[in-house]
């Protein structure tokens, strides 16, 4: 497996790394559905144990996947997986509970506490804010900062990280956050990375960057031939491309010219997909969710660097369908 350099971490990480959003399973929060049918732990341990054998090792997660599975499950494996192969990475910021605030620093404190004991482990590599709302004025930000910035100093974390599904909303709080590492959301469908202003704060502070949702949950793959409803609990049943037979329909066809045009490639059409958006970003990863050995495997395989011109011929293709 390919690696880059995380930026200011100096960390060499997979440029295709794993997320495991999936591994909570099924799940339903505020009375939305944000967690992914289909799971099952025994084929997600397999998949760890591939990626770790693949050198895909660096492992996302959340507080809120699976409202804590997905962190028990990756806590689990330490007996099979060494913990310091593993650049790890959890997050903090969607689960409120009785607390009105989500950044309050007594529930981040609490909610750390939670995540090392889910992980089995004494420190994370990377801890982020999930997202950048910090209430009216800001209030929460200063205090959330300061109180990462003290357990980095207590030994718990080692980095920090920022995220958010809007780019804008990274760019207008990064100098105050000023984070090691930025997980913005972008695949070929949905690209701000540089019209939003992150691209040249990323390159001028030498920040690492992890980009989610690359494949956009799947449906960039082309490999649905009809409108698909997912059940209760399930994310993607909120994601309206999955319910849009032109859409998907234009989906398989760029796919299928993918397939055409990097014939030569292992995994023509994944690797496309995830290289387009590492051209630009030399400290960059892709968190991929991976869910089989089997997936691991396709994933192993898609770490071929594509070249400026291949990259912006992937970018260009997908233009009709930016969003
Ligand atoms: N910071 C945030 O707010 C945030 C938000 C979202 C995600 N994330 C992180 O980013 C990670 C990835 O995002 P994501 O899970 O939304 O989507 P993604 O990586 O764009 O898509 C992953 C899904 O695509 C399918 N897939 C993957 N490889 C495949 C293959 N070789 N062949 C066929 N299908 C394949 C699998 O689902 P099926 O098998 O079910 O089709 C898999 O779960 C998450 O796990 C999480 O760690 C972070």
């Amino acid at each position: 497996m390919r690696r880059i350099r995380l930026g200011r971490t100096n960390q060499e990480v997979p440029a295709v790394s794993l997320g495991t959003w999936s591994y909570g399973g099924l799940n339903t929060a505020r009375g939305m559905s944000v967690g992914w049918r289909d799971h099952d732990d025994a084929r997600a341990r397999a998949a760890l144990r591939a990626a770790h054998a693949a050198g895909i090792t660096h492992w996302d997660t959340a507080d809120v996947y699976g409202d804590g599975r997905s962190e028990a499950l990756l806590g689990s494996m330490w007996g099979e997986v060494p913990r310091d192969e593993i650049f790890l990475a959890t997050k903090v910021g969607w689960f409120a509970g009785e607390h009105p605030r989500y950044y309050h620093p007594q529930l981040i404190r609490e909610r750390l506490e939670r995540s090392l004991k889910l992980l089995q482990t004494e420190a994370v590599d990377l801890y982020y804010l999930h997202h950048c709302d910090f209430g009216p004025d800001d209030r929460d930000l200063e205090p959330a900062v300061e109180l990462l910035l003290r357990f980095r100093d207590e030994g718990k974390i080692r980095w920090i990280g920022l995220s958010d599904w809007s780019d804008e909303k990274i760019v207008r709080v990064i100098e105050r956050v000023n984070p090691d590492v930025v997980q913005p959301y972008r695949n070929v469908t949905h690209d701000t990375y540089a019209s939003s202003g992150l691209k040249a704060w990323v390159e001028a502070h030498d920040v690492g960057v992890c980009y989610f949702s690359p494949i956009r949950h799947g449906a960039l793959l082309g490999k649905y031939s009809a409108p698909v409803e997912f059940p209760e609990g399930d994310f993607r049943r909120n994601v309206d491309v999955f319910t849009d037979a032109d859409v998907l329909a234009q989906l398989r066809a760029h796919a299928e010219a993918l397939r055409a045009e990097f014939a030569d490639d292992a995994e023509p059409v994944l690797n496309a997909l995830l290289g387009a958006l590492l051209a630009d970003c030399p400290t960059g990863c892709v968190l991929l969710g991976q869910r089989s050995p089997e997936q691991v495997a396709a994933a192993a395989r898609a770490d071929r660097a594509l070249s400026p011109e291949e990259a912006a011929r992937v970018l260009a293709r997908y233009a009709d369908l930016a969003s």
